[in-house]
């Protein structure tokens, strides 16, 4: 029998090679040519990094005192170098990934307008890479069952939901003042603001989705950020064959981290389901089970309803936190805005309730929003794969492609907002949704098309909340310790922090 085992073993060690050398070598050399065929140039890959290397170098490590918004080529050097010699649509490669960036809207558009919602994919590298954090919730989920889900969660959203956590957000804000007030007493002015608008904004959403309480929320939101620090701090190789192996430690604690999770959400979930009243709380999740006892052969499994909760908490905490920490920073800087704001305020709110109707009323804080939206992006980039050959005009965007789109590049793009684009000028949104940039696609804060950040009423009306208490209290200024180097972390950060120097009214 030995005999036979010996040839058995060489065959399957020849079958394993086989299969790597296809996959590691001749499928990613194919699809560079077929792109390079279909038109597309860009920086020439290596193997088996891609263009990761490139990526990586000249990366600066410290913060400048220049607080210029022209930001772009410090967030992303590479692209902004590949753009001046590939134009605004090229391939890129991540390990043995291409990727196709975009930073042109018509191109954009032109693609969307073939595409609908439910046939675009989002990128496998990135669905692997991300599975402990978003697992299979609805940021990651294509086709038939991203209807499936946005149907049941859309409702989860509505105005009549979002009112009930208004208390919870005002809740929530006041603690923090709370905090800052002693702080302030005790002789220290200086409030790294960023910090502490996150982990409020934590929980907030740990109170709003899943009615937890601020213990249990805050053992979900340190594990939450450690995973991140974990995934997008270290020095990883996404896209790379078994990039993963390049830091077996970091991977294995991010899935250990990502269990972690599961395992409070999960008990959060079962004992709501257990419990007569779960559907009647007011919450994201009281609605998300309401709705899901409702439709017929669309309802969410508990494993689904676990990813969805992860989802709503990072996609929900950090995104409206750095909005409103970005406000914070733009108005220290342009205090004219911060008084134009706080009359506003003062007109509108007056010693009215803060509720939904009153803060619609709140118009150049909608300006403000969207101008800090357009200059730092939460989310700098928004991603796609195609799942079907795409034909804009007469290039061809082969199925698989990934699709990477440059969100912070458009918002900072002269050629569709004009020479004051890296200003701060909140009145461009003041008759124009579009803040006056000359392509619909060019403004692209929550997304675009069907996909769209299925959130953002709650964003809308968290930033409303906690602005209109933190600058009805206090005035802020820029910290002599603050330094500037917005960065990405997933999300656009600032590296070292936001201390502004805060004084109370
Ligand atoms: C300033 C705040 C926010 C920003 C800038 C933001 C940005 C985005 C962007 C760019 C997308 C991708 C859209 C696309 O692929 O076209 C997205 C999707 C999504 N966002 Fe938000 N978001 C914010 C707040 C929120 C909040 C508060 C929640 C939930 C509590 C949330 C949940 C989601 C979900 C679940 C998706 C996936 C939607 C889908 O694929 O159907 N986001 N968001």
């Amino acid at each position: 029998m030995e005999f036979l085992a010996l040839p058995l073993v060489a065959i399957l060690v020849l079958f394993l090679v086989l299969k790597l050398t296809f996959s590691w070598w001749v499928s990613p050399i194919q699809k560079h040519q077929k792109l390079k065929r279909c038109g597309f140039g860009g920086p020439p890959p290596s193997f088996p990094l891609g263009n990761i290397q490139e990526m990586k170098k000249k990366k600066s490590s410290s913060g400048s005192s220049n607080l210029t918004h022209d930001i772009h080529s410090t967030v992303f050097p590479y692209f902004s170098r590949w753009q001046s010699s590939y134009g605004k649509v090229f391939i890129y490669w991540l390990g043995t990934e291409p990727f196709l960036y975009i930073a042109d809207p018509e191109f954009l558009n032109k693609m969307s307008t073939e595409v609908m919602a439910k046939r675009w994919g989002k990128p496998s590298v990135f669905k692997n890479d991300r599975e402990s954090m978003f697992g299979k919730g609805l940021v990651m989920v294509e086709g038939a069952e991203w209807v499936r889900h946005r149907h049941v969660i859309a409702p989860a959203f509505s105005p009549l939901n979002l009112k009930a956590m208004r208390n919870m957000m005002i809740e929530s804000t006041k603690q923090m003042i709370d905090r800052w007030v002693t702080q302030i007493n005790s002789g220290n002015h200086e409030i790294d603001v960023e910090s502490e608008v996150i982990s409020t904004a934590g929980k907030i959403i740990a109170r709003s989705s899943f009615g937890m309480n601020d213990e249990d929320g805050s053992v979900v939101f340190e594990k939450l950020r450690a995973l991140q620090r974990t995934l997008f701090k270290t020095t990883r190789y996404v896209g790379v064959p078994y990039g993963k192996c390049f830091n077996v430690k970091k991977s294995l604690e991010a899935k250990k981290l990502g269990n972690e999770i599961d395992k409070l959400l999960l008990s959060v979930i079962t004992a709501r389901k257990k419990s007569n009243k779960g559907c009647d709380q007011q919450d994201l999740l009281g609605s998300l089970l309401k709705e899901n006892h409702q439709v017929d052969g669309k309802k969410l499994s508990t494993r689904e309803l676990v990813d969805e909760c992860k989802t709503f908490f990072f996609g929900g905490h950090e995104t409206t936190a750095l909005a409103i920490s970005w406000t914070l920073f733009l108005l220290a800087m342009h205090q004219d805005w911060q008084i134009q704001l706080r009359d506003e305020i003062r007109e509108v709110i007056g010693d009215n309730e803060l509720d939904i109707k009153v803060l619609a009323k709140l118009k150049k804080m909608k300006w403000v929003m969207n101008e800090v939206l357009r200059l730092y992006p939460p989310a700098p980039n928004v991603q796609r794969q195609a799942r079907e050959n795409i034909q804009v005009d007469n290039l061809t965007v082969p199925n698989g492609t990934n699709m990477w789109i440059d969100v912070v590049g458009m918002h900072h793009d002269p050629k569709l907002w004009g020479k004051d684009v890296n200003e701060f000028r909140p009145e461009r949104f003041m008759d124009d949704v579009n803040g006056g940039c000359n392509h619909k696609m060019g403004y692209l804060p929550f997304g675009f098309g069907g996909r769209m950040c299925i959130g953002r009423n709650l964003t809308f009306m968290e930033y409303k909340i906690v602005l209109t208490l933190l600058l009805s209290r206090f005035s802020f200024n820029v910290s002599p310790n603050y330094q500037h180097s917005p960065s990405i972390m997933l999300s656009l950060r600032p590296t070292y922090g936001l201390p502004l120097i805060v004084q109370p009214l």
